[in-house]
């Protein structure tokens, strides 16, 4: 993938084949990416038919951190679609280009995905939220001056969050709300007037992920629902400094709730 004169579009085929080896499934119909606070949240969509490492599939590089678990799985609903859950996600900020950061994207799309849910933990700038809660991603600013992107491909990114798909899960969880993603390249948190820009610039939570991956999925033809985990308040909204201790810890108060949400709205699909 690091060599630019591979097309990144065939590894993402040769791990699609190795994912239909690995798993006996043949197509995928969704994928759900397990960002932190999440890793245990796909417990409830249904019946495990594999599991295996990452490292298994060609292109996927090694978990860099502790609270992004490594593990691919194929599950399937009780409505018999089959979802690939993948629990390993590369960051931007490991540097190793973007084409691994989106790489899970596009293998899923090349299993056959039309769906891709993308999830994290987040930081929140609206002071009413609460660690713990989860909220729709209505839009993104990509603030990493990157893209997936390669060459003149000029693609539309309106409605990339897609509404029919926020929709539903608003129809499962009347009460969820939602916000503006910014994706900032990290892997520090944002000083308080970083925050006070994204909140100027039309930003609701930050994070380190996500908006790359969704440019990704839309470019596969994917329709795309975001979810962010708000593990704390960005720095200056919350008076205490942060930690990723405090943002595992939310992730794992917010579990039970946010593995239902999970369920139902994949249910729903
Ligand atoms: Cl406050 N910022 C960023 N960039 N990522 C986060 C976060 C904040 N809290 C959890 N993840």
């Amino acid at each position: 993938l690091d060599d630019p004169a591979v097309d990144p579009f065939e590894i993402a085929a040769t791990a699609a084949d190795d994912i239909a080896r690995l798993t006996g499934v043949e197509h995928h119909d969704i994928a759900v990416t397990l960002g932190s606070g999440w890793g245990r949240a796909a417990e409830l969509i249904g019946d495990e038919t594999a599991s295996f490492s990452a490292t298994e599939v060609t292109g996927f590089s090694k978990p860099a951190l502790e609270g992004h678990v490594g593990t691919l799985r194929s599950v399937r609903t009780p409505g018999g679609k089959n979802v690939l859950v993948i629990g390993a996600r590369t960051h931007y900020y490991e540097g190793h280009g973007v084409r691994r950061v989106v790489h899970s994207v596009r293998t899923a799309a090349a299993t056959g995905a039309k769906t891709m849910i993308l999830t994290n933990g987040a930081g929140g700038i609206r002071e009413t939220w609460k660690p713990g809660q989860p909220v729709l991603i209505s839009d993104h600013i990509n603030l990493t001056a990157d893209s997936p992107l390669e060459g003149a491909t000029f693609i539309d990114l309106t409605d990339l969050y897609s509404s029919r798909l926020r929709e539903i899960a608003r129809g499962i969880d009347p009460s969820l709300d939602e916000g503006v993603y910014c994706q900032f390249r990290g892997p520090h948190y944002e000083t308080p007037a970083e925050v006070q820009m994204a909140k100027a610039i039309g930003g609701h939570i930050v994070g380190m992920s996500t908006a790359l991956e969704a440019i990704a999925a839309r470019q596969a033809g994917m329709e795309i629902l975001g979810f962010s985990l708000i593990t704390n308040l960005a720095a200056g909204i919350q008076q205490t400094p942060l930690s990723h201790e405090e943002v595992l810890e939310a992730g794992r108060d917010a579990e039970p709730v946010i593995s239902a949400l999970l369920a139902r709205v994949i249910g729903a699909l």
